[in-house]
């Protein structure tokens, strides 16, 4: 049995929110009337080219989202908390205006102080741009806007008594970014030193600090990340081509964690590798890892004994350097 550790400094609480920090976003959907409606929000994921929304069912963007199917996630930058702020208790449905006790959400957003409004771009000072593929309208202010169509829809909390909210699963179709925020020299990138997202934690307005810390393994998989995207497939081999020039830009400042989490996707996606990749990009690959993985001792575990393991498993014994050369 695995020993475990007493903590000194954890204390067990019971909060009544979980908003640890993620972005803030402004839905955009399209009313009855062919008007549209904002929200903000930030009780959503991305996984892939698919966002799960977590949503009340009786916020006007859930019921436009619901019988249109379509959206705009537009993602605020940190400099725009006055727009958020301007749409906080606000809604666009009308039906607050006379909710009664025993009507749930409804009621508890009349009874704190929540305001019907109509055209909440006006409300926000923002300005409605017209989107490729859906009918919603984008936030031009915001440096992302994402068409996104509805394919799922998941009803939460259903072992409670707490009814009313849903998952909605959105498949992004479109995606448009303010030229700032783009990485230089590449077509489909976000730079993360220039895009600063809004993020809401516990209620907050916050934004992400500078800082700077390597995150070499989180990069080199980026494009790798387009498998899980219906739309487009990436050959491999330019992402392999990038990933042995960071290796060869890093080797001075690269960590033994660094190159176990290469190690370890490397082996997550061998599969793929073998079928997409021609062999002798593959056969690079390992020998750029492994000259840096010579001055890193830890590497392997240490000892020349444990490094023929993980070659094989990773190649063929055809495509494997070491394997050949004896
Ligand atoms: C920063 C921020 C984040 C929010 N996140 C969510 C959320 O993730 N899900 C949700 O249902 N409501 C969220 N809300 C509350 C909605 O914006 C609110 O219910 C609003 O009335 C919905 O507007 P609508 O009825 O016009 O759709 C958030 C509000 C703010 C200010």
């Amino acid at each position: 049995m695995s020993s475990t550790a007493h903590s000194t400094n954890h204390d067990t609480i019971s909060p009544a929110i979980f908003y640890w920090g993620t972005p803030s976003s402004s839905s955009a959907t399209e009313n009855e009337d062919s008007t549209f409606n904002i929200a903000p929000m930030s009780s959503a994921f991305w996984l892939g080219n698919r966002c799960m929304l977590g949503l009340g069912g009786i916020s006007q963007t859930t019921i436009n989202l619901l019988r249109t199917k379509q959206c705009v996630l537009n993602l605020p930058s940190d400099d725009m908390s006055d727009a958020v702020n301007a749409l906080a208790r606000t809604t666009g449905s009308k039906e607050i205006l006379t909710a009664q006790p025993g009507e749930g959400y409804k009621y508890f957003k009349r009874m704190n102080g929540y305001e019907y409004v109509p055209d909440k771009f006006g409300r926000a000072g923002l300005t409605p741009i017209q989107s490729d593929i859906v009918r919603p309208a984008r936030i031009a202010e915001c440096p992302a806007q994402m068409e996104a169509e509805l394919v799922g829809v998941y009803e939460m909390a259903r072992d409670a008594d707490t009814k009313g909210f849903f998952t909605l699963e959105v498949r992004v179709v479109r995606t448009h970014v303010h030229r700032e925020i783009r990485m230089e020299g590449s077509k489909n990138r976000i730079d993360p030193d220039k895009w600063r997202p809004m993020i809401m934690s516990f209620q907050e307005l916050k934004w992400v600090a500078d800082s700077d810390i390597p995150t070499l393994a989180g990069q080199m998989t980026r494009d790798a990340h387009r498998k899980f995207n219906d739309t487009r497939r990436v050959p491999l081999e330019p992402v392999i081509r990038r990933i042995m020039e960071m290796i060869h830009q890093m080797r001075r400042q690269i960590r033994d964690s660094h190159l176990n989490e290469i190690r370890l996707r490397l082996r997550a996606h061998r599969g793929e590798l073998s079928r997409y990749a021609n062999p002798s990009i593959v056969v690079s690959l390992h020998r750029a890892i492994f000259a840096v993985s010579a001055s890193a001792s830890s590497w392997f575990g240490g000892g020349a004994a444990k490094k023929r393991p993980f070659c094989s498993t990773l190649f063929s014994s055809a495509e494997n350097p070491r394997s050949r050369a004896g």
